[in-house]
């Protein structure tokens, strides 16, 4: 029987997992098959246990279940839990779910692509703090680096400090943010934005790096407003297919090949700007 993996979410209709994991299962010759599969709030528990009927060998879960996810499953890796959030599940053979957070490798692979710099002591600005934010701030203190985090809601980030930032971990308002930057040797931004059509007005970046976790549209606003500011940019294609690939071994103890697939993705990316 051929086997199911997909991504869970709202909204999923333009999700690239499709695209990337497709590829990966025909090279590898696996009798698979990966869908985009639109799930509201809500209705994780039904569909999953719909699924596991159906056979199902795991998941990718994006925005809004990333945190359910972690609730429903049965198990749970340390890095998972210590999260608070899932994006991959894989069923047990003795039935439900285990849950894994690839955001946190995938992050820390595409930060390397982009910079050989080491973080560890550097003050790190990260934009936002829900569950992307959460894998991206956990991956910066596990490798030493000094999380300023500010938020719309100042309470979410200061929960996100305290929890998962380490002892030096600062939070406060969007409205620090221009007058913050000066001290920060990158920013992260996982703000959503640019789904909205706006973004953050910066000052000059003099060469450091600004990493927009959103890809295309959505981050095309705030990209190009940083460039012109000077910054060095690097949107989430690459965060995506790190995170993707993690997955991919997860399920199939098998290490995809990237490059070709962050290819693809920008391809396809650009063509539709
Ligand atoms: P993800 O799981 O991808 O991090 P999320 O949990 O919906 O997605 O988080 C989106 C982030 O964008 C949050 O930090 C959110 O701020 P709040 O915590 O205050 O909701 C932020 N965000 C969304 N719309 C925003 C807006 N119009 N202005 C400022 N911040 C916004």
């Amino acid at each position: 029987m051929t086997a199911l993996l997909g991504v869970i979410g709202d909204p999923v209709v333009h999700s690239l997992s499709p695209l990337i994991h497709n590829s990966w299962l025909r090279s590898a010759g696996l009798d698979a098959v990966y869908e985009a599969l639109q799930v509201a709030r809500g209705d994780l528990q039904p569909s999953l246990d719909a699924l596991e009927r159906r056979g199902a060998l795991g998941f990718n879960i994006t925005l809004p279940h990333k945190q359910e996810a972690l609730k429903i499953a049965q198990k749970a890796t340390p890095i998972a839990a210590k999260i608070g959030a899932a994006n991959t599940l894989k069923r047990l053979s003795t039935g439900g779910w285990q849950a894994e957070n690839t955001d946190y490798s995938g992050f820390l692979t595409a930060l390397k692509a982009q910079s050989e710099q080491d973080i560890a002591s550097k003050n790190v600005l990260v934009l936002g703090a829900g569950g992307a934010a959460r894998a991206i701030v956990h991956a910066l203190t596990e490798k030493g680096a000094y999380p300023l985090i500010l938020n719309r809601t100042v309470d979410k980030a200061k929960a996100l400090a305290k929890e998962l930032g380490g002892p030096d971990a600062r939070y406060g308002s969007l409205e620090a943010c221009y007058d913050e930057i000066a001290s920060v040797s990158l920013i992260i931004n996982t703000l959503s934005l640019g789904h909205q059509g706006k973004y953050l007005d910066l000052p000059r970046g003099g060469e450091r790096l600004f990493f927009d976790i959103s890809y295309g549209a959505a981050a095309k606003a705030q990209l190009t407003h940083a460039s012109t500011m000077g910054w060095r940019i690097c949107d989430g294609i690459d965060m995506l297919v790190g995170q993707a690939a993690a997955s991919f071994e997860i399920w199939f103890e098998s290490v995809p090949e990237t490059q070709p697939a962050i290819d693809r993705c920008r391809h396809i990316v650009e063509k539709t700007q």
